[in-house]
């Protein structure tokens, strides 16, 4: 064993305030890493580093794991995953919602809300094993922990989606799913409130989870309604999860809609009676705005619609429905329907619902971003900073401490990816280093696309990838497979 004195380390935090990701309270030391891992924790001693950085007054943490995000395209096409990066994300878990990149290969357009993954001529994965090759080629700057979804895994093997899988669809699509879990898939997830995966009843869901039992897979689900039946939809999700045996995410929890406003006492309830019995878990983004493809059933429950992009009138992104359906002459229903295809950011939740979701102990942070979105919701920029600036330190509605749980080490050990999520010797070095005094996020719903302030620097497997606000162009990230 190496002399401590001698010792000669890749990188040296010095002087940091550590935040380590159990939700333990922070405290004073060095991190040092050397390679992809951290390699000491607390006094370094007389070691010294290629590169040294002074951490006074600064929070060092772990990387942030966005666990709900639609960054399976992303990856691949812009590469460069600046919302991301810049608020200090290092892992991102893609396929939610029912929609993955693989397994499909697609001729005909996809139908929604596969389109907001892309075009038909980026969806060219037989295989899942082949997805995952082609994101380790490519050169990633933060780590992906893919997951397939059953809308995919319907569009690869239905010829016809609007109705109930046969036996022999099933036994082709439990055939998918297990080639998926066999090349590290850490989960399957299902969009069951979208057409035309609602006409999937949950048995079909329960066989597909098959494969999944026992390997550590998750089973995620924007679940079939998310306003007037959100209770009625939990209990499905919980016996279906409950059915597989495998263990559930509920994905980005809400009660949408004025009717359903202060309902998330009866469902966070429903959660903590679950849990007693099975291995349950929820997302949540920090914001009262959901944001979708354009669809009536969410058009009937907003407060206000603003419009995201827009197939046929490209350039009225970022306007609200009703000043277009004033400047168009025509009732909000109409501009609705002619906006088609589409997308919008809906105003359907409340504030205390967002908030009492948000610090329930069991609730992780996912951005729910749309990368592709010609004006996004400013979720996809802003969700981490949001919640460690403007819930942390504004509202106080919960400590650093927690709020980093929730993005990190509460994060990895629901998703099965190892040494993640977790400042300690032996762990991969994803680290973030912000001031706790001036993270946030600065976009806004009017003007989205904006860095989050306070972030200075950020490592994904030892290397980093963001320094002084600025991205190094470095591409160290990893396709993560789910931990055995
Ligand atoms: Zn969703
Ligand atoms: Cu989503």
């Amino acid at each position: 064993m190496q002399n401590q004195r001698h010792t000669r380390h890749d990188i040296a935090f010095r002087h940091a305030t550590i935040v380590d990701g159990t939700g333990a309270p922070r405290f004073a030391g060095d991190v040092a890493v050397g390679g992809e891992r951290i390699v000491a924790v607390g006094d370094l001693g007389g070691a010294s580093a290629a590169r040294e950085i002074d951490c006074t007054g600064r929070i060092l943490a772990p990387g942030f794991i966005d666990v709900h995000t639609h960054d399976d395209n992303a990856l691949l096409r812009d590469g460069a995953m600046l919302p991301k990066l810049t608020q200090g994300v290092t892992t991102v878990v893609t396929g939610n919602c029912g929609i993955s990149l693989a397994p499909v290969t697609l001729r005909a357009p996809p139908v929604p809300p596969l389109d907001l993954l892309g075009p038909a001529g980026d969806f060219r994965y037989p295989d899942f094993a082949s997805y995952m090759a082609t994101l380790e080629r490519s050169g990633l700057p933060v780590n992906a922990a893919p997951m397939v979804g059953h809308t995919t895994l319907r569009v690869a093997a239905m010829p016809r989606l609007d109705r109930p899988a046969s036996d022999r669809e099933i036994a082709a699509m439990q055939g998918l799913v297990g080639e998926c879990i066999e090349a590290g898939a850490v989960g399957l997830s299902t969009g069951l409130f979208y057409p035309p995966a609602s006409d999937a009843p949950k048995e079909e869901i329960v066989a597909l989870l098959e494969p999944l039992a026992g390997t550590g897979a998750v089973y995620t689900t924007h679940m079939r309604d998310e306003g007037d039946h959100v209770t009625e939809s939990l209990a499905e999700s919980f016996e279906t999860a409950g059915e597989a045996g495998v263990p559930l995410v509920v994905s980005h929890h809400k009660c949408s809609g004025r009717e359903n406003f202060g309902r998330s006492r009866e469902t966070l309830a429903m959660f903590d009676a679950a849990r007693a019995g099975q291995d349950v878990a929820l997302d949540a983004y920090p914001y009262a705005a959901s944001s979708t493809v354009l669809l009536d059933a969410y058009m009937a429950k907003a407060e206000r619609i603003m419009i995201a992009w827009s197939e046929p009138f490209p350039d009225i992104s970022g306007q609200y429905l009703d000043d277009i359906a004033a400047e168009w002459g025509c009732g909000e229903a109409d501009a609705f329907q002619r906006l088609k295809p589409g997308g919008a950011i809906y105003f359907v939740m409340d504030e205390a619902d967002v908030r009492r979701i948000l610090a329930y102990p069991h609730t992780m942070i996912g951005s729910d971003g749309l990368p592709h979105d010609r004006h996004p919701h400013p979720r996809l920029w802003g969700a981490f900073a949001r919640v460690l600036g403007h819930y942390v330190r504004e509202v106080g509605l919960f400590t650093l401490e927690q709020a980093v749980h929730k993005m990190t080490g509460l994060s990895a050990a629901r998703f099965g990816l190892a040494g993640r999520g977790i400042i300690r010797p032996g762990a991969y070095a994803d680290l973030v280093l912000f001031d706790a005094g001036r993270i946030v996020d600065t976009g806004t719903f009017e003007d989205p696309a904006r860095p989050a302030a306070g972030i200075e620097m950020v490592l994904v497997n030892g290397q980093p990838v963001l320094a002084d606000g600025t991205q190094t162009g470095g591409r160290p990230g990893r396709a993560l497979r789910r931990a055995a």
